[in-house]
């Protein structure tokens, strides 16, 4: 019998779980399906961990979140075509939920397909080889309860490990003798720790941003956000200010590049991640920086090299959720037959001409739709349910006017659904006032002070 191999039982790899499975409840025959994931349980970064650092076996934490982590973009722009939040929830709900919620909403679809059995938790893949003879990849997988590695054979394998687990850490002289604590982003995981306190954030992006945030909204006593590049330039509050890039840190006053100083009690360092494949030989493994386009991938998707390799979710994201799964049903379907790929040089100069459009894209607004294009482009070719995503992208765009009118309040804007068409309601409490990430508290109807 066929067997597929996939790696990780994150958003990406229950995507792919799904396709198999619709596909089988259609009457399909489908391969066997092994699911290989190191943590105990499936969501990928969604699954919170307090752990930072290993594990308690010694394995790399793969969590980036943090407590009080919402989405941080609305939900509606994520939300999967064959299971909404209102068949969920059983009620419309809000439109930016705190992680607990979001988890338990990409649970519910898998848990409904019952695909849990095909999972093999606490169990990270150590090697990914290929056989050029038997036509076949080996698998090597390692059982932490049984402390068993064993080797696997599989005609496919998905690649579905995530990009935002493995830490860029740049160093910026003095770091060796700072009067306080340095951390990256993916070792953040509870705001209250800064409360009071002056902190320093090094890069521009999403992280940086919420992070702020975060620390602003729990208590921090001011936020200086560092560039490189150019500052973000939201209306921020008035303890926030935004420097260039850091030149050194002597005890715990950190001088800039345009010669300014700030006396600081942590640097947070919000620098990105790198795409990490620890498992794969040198021909399986993709190199890229996190971009839209990564090379080497027909359709964002399948390995060049080797057409029964596949990778979900490598692209720097906009879209999620419903992009991973028309990723994983295209994968899906080249993986039944249903889908015939053209020879190498052609998957090769499809995707040099999405990276060539890339190239040119100016802005957010070019990035939204091109993405948005990417996975029109995707569902046209299986059977996944098309859904508005001109809509999708015109969502993003209120999204990004709302975080230009109100960063510390575009959280509390509701939008409409593009699979049912259900505005959503608004959130009974506003973000900066809703200390509690709780599903239950998300949840509730009606604002505490109106329960009480
Ligand atoms: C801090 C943060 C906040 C985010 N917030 C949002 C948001 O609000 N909205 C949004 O849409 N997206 C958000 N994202 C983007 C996020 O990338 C996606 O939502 C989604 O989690 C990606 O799914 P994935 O399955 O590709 O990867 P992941 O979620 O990273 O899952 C990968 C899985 O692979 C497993 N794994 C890794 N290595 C191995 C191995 N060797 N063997 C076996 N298993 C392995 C991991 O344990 C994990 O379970 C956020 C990302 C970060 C870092
Ligand atoms: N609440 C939420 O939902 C939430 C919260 C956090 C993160 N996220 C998600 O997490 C993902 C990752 O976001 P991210 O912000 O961690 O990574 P990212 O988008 O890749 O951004 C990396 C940032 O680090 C900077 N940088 C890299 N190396 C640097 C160096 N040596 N010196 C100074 N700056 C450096 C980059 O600056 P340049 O621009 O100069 O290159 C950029 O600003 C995104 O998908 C995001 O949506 C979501």
């Amino acid at each position: 019998m066929t067997r597929v191999a996939i790696i990780g039982a994150g958003p990406s790899g229950m995507a792919q779980m799904r396709a198999f499975q619709s596909a089988a409840a259609k009457g399909a025959e489908i391969p066997e399906v092994v699911c290989f994931e190191r943590q105990a349980d499936w969501g990928g970064l969604w699954n919170y961990t307090w752990r930072t650092g290993l594990d308690e076996f010694g394995e790399p934490i793969h969590g980036s979140m943090y407590r009080y982590l919402w989405s941080n973009g609305p939900k509606e722009c994520l939300e999967f075509a064959d299971y909404t939040f209102e068949e969920h929830f059983g009620k419309p709900i809000a439109s930016y939920p705190p992680r607990a919620v979001i988890w338990d909403y990409i649970k519910g679809r898998v848990e409904k397909a019952g695909v849990k059995g095909w999972v093999r938790f606490r169990t990270p893949v150590r090697g990914v080889t290929y056989s050029e003879e038997t036509g076949l990849f080996t698998v090597t997988a390692h059982d932490l309860l049984g402390d068993r590695v064993y080797d696997e054979e599989f005609d496919y394998v998905v690649v579905a490990n995530g990009h935002f687990s493995t830490p860029n850490v740049p160093e910026f002289p003095g770091f060796s003798t700072f009067g306080g604590r340095i951390l990256h982003a993916h070792d953040f995981r509870d705001a209250l720790e800064f409360k009071g306190k002056d902190i320093l954030i090094i890069g521009t992006s999403y992280s940086a941003e919420d992070i702020g945030s975060q620390c602003h909204k729990y208590g921090c006593k001011s936020v200086t956000i560092s560039h490189r590049t150019k500052p973000i330039g939201f209306d921020w509050p008035q303890t926030w200010s935004e420097v260039p890039l850091l030149v050194k840190v002597e005890g715990n006053l950190a001088t800039f590049k345009d010669g300014t100083t700030k006396t600081v009690d942590a640097i947070i360092l919000c620098t990105g991640y790198q795409h990490s494949f620890p498992f794969l030989s040198d021909e399986l493994r993709l190199r890229t920086a996190n971009r839209l386009w990564p090379l080497g991938l027909y359709k964002g998707v399948v390995w060049e090299k080797n057409p029964k390799l596949f990778y979900l979710g490598m692209q720097d994201q906009f879209y999620t959720f419903n992009m991973f799964d028309a990723q994983a049903w295209f994968a899906r379907d080249v993986m039944l037959g249903r889908i015939a790929l053209p020879p190498e040089a052609e998957m090769t100069a499809d995707s040099l001409a999405w990276r060539e459009r890339e190239e040119r894209l100016d802005g957010d607004h070019d990035m939204i739709w091109f993405q948005g294009d990417y996975t029109k482009e995707l569902i046209g070719l299986t059977d996944y349910p098309m859904f508005d995503i001109d809509g999708v992208n015109r969502t993003f765009e209120e999204w990004e006017h709302h975080k230009e009118e109100d960063i510390m309040g575009y959280r509390n804007k509701s939008y409409r659904s593009l699979m049912t068409g259900t505005m959503s309601p608004p959130h009974h409490t506003p973000w900066m006032e809703e200390l509690d990430d709780s599903l239950e508290a998300y949840l509730r109807t009606e604002s505490r002070s109106d329960a009480a």
